[in-house]
């Protein structure tokens, strides 16, 4: 099979498209053909060796010390059964799924082998490049706001999201909004239209404005890029409020306590059917910056990196 390959870290450009020997379905696993996945903020830190202050030792250490242990990146993928193992019963050659291959990555290519259990079902009417698009941003935006922020037992709430428009923030604007909230988002001026579309009542320009200087007091402020601390984030609370931070230095994340959230989002199968069932029912919409053919990964690294990325960037390999 074709798949986008990284044996050093660095730029871009470090990213090759080769033939490589195809991946064997054990007797858990099925073999998925690799109709979407998404290029993510996570593939390009990893290829780039680029971590959260204090976290680059612990990184490498799992990743790899000097290149990628695992040389094909990508954790996302929706696609069609090929094969399925011995022991697997409820998953079907032909089915169309989708998921997270979690540390085994992988879904940069034409098939991926995963685990039967850590599959979903794509829904009719659910095409494989939002399929693809919604699990990474949607994964992390569900569990912060509902299990950090308990954003469901908070009607009426008020929600400011720093990086509105990039691919966890397109998911929490509109999942905030979809629970009641009355959503701020933070982008550049050229992105507030897209921002105002998925629910938010307010935009703030972060190119002329500096959101720590905002009057507003918000009952969640979650930061989707790294701008915050704790130490800037909580004067932007209202009392009882509480501030996620999904990027946040080691220390800050051994720190975060009470009203400052942070640390990993889990990729659990549940999140993602429920995912897939809000873009079913349109009551969730992906946002894709650009979808490209495999043989231009490294062009979807560079929008990656770029910061500016719209959503979720796609390769159909
Ligand atoms: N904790 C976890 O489990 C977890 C899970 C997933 C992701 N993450 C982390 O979360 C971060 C965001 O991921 P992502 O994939 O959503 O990022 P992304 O899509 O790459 O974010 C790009 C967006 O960020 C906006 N942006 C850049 N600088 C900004 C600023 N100063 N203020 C407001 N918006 C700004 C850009 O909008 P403009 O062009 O309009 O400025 C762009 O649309 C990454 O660092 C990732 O590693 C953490």
């Amino acid at each position: 099979m074709r798949a986008a390959v990284v044996r050093e870290y660095g730029p871009p450009g470090v990213v090759r498209v080769e033939e490589v020997a195809d991946p064997v379905p054990g007797p858990k696993d099925v073999l998925v053909r690799v109709r979407a996945t998404a290029v993510t903020s996570g593939d390009a830190r990893i290829r780039g060796a680029r971590f959260p202050r204090g976290f680059a030792p612990f990184a490498r250490l799992a990743l790899g010390v000097r290149r990628p242990r695992r040389s094909v990146l990508g954790l996302t993928f929706s696609g069609t059964v090929e094969a399925v193992g011995s022991e697997v019963t409820d998953v079907s050659v032909g089915d169309e799924v989708a998921g997270t291959t979690g540390a085994r990555m992988g879904t940069h290519a034409e098939l991926v082998v995963v685990r039967a259990t850590k599959v979903v079902p794509v829904p009719a009417g659910v095409s494989h490049d939002d399929a693809a698009g919604v699990i990474f941003g949607g994964t992390t935006a569900l569990f912060y706001l509902r299990e950090k922020a308990h954003l469901q037992d908070r009607p009426g709430s008020s929600v400011l999201v720093v990086g509105a428009s990039g691919a966890v923030g397109t998911n929490a604007v509109q999942l905030a909004h979809n629970a009641g909230a009355t959503v701020t988002g933070v982008c550049s001026g050229a992105n507030a239209d897209l921002v105002r579309s998925l629910g938010a009542t307010h935009v703030v320009d972060h190119t002329t404005t500096d959101v720590t200087t905002l009057p507003e007091r918000y009952d969640v402020v979650f930061d989707t890029v790294g701008t915050l601390s704790p130490a800037s984030g909580r004067p932007l609370l209202a009392d009882g409020g509480v501030l996620l931070l999904a990027v946040a230095s080691l220390g800050d994340t051994l720190r975060a306590r009470g009203d400052v959230k942070a640390g990993p989002a889990p990729e659990r199968v549940g999140d993602m059917r429920e995912l897939l069932d809000l873009v079913a029912s349109g009551r969730l919409r992906v946002v894709l910056d650009r979808v490209l053919p495999l043989d231009e990964v490294v062009a979807a690294h560079e929008r990656v990196d770029s910061g500016r990325k719209v959503g979720n960037v796609l390769l159909r390999p």
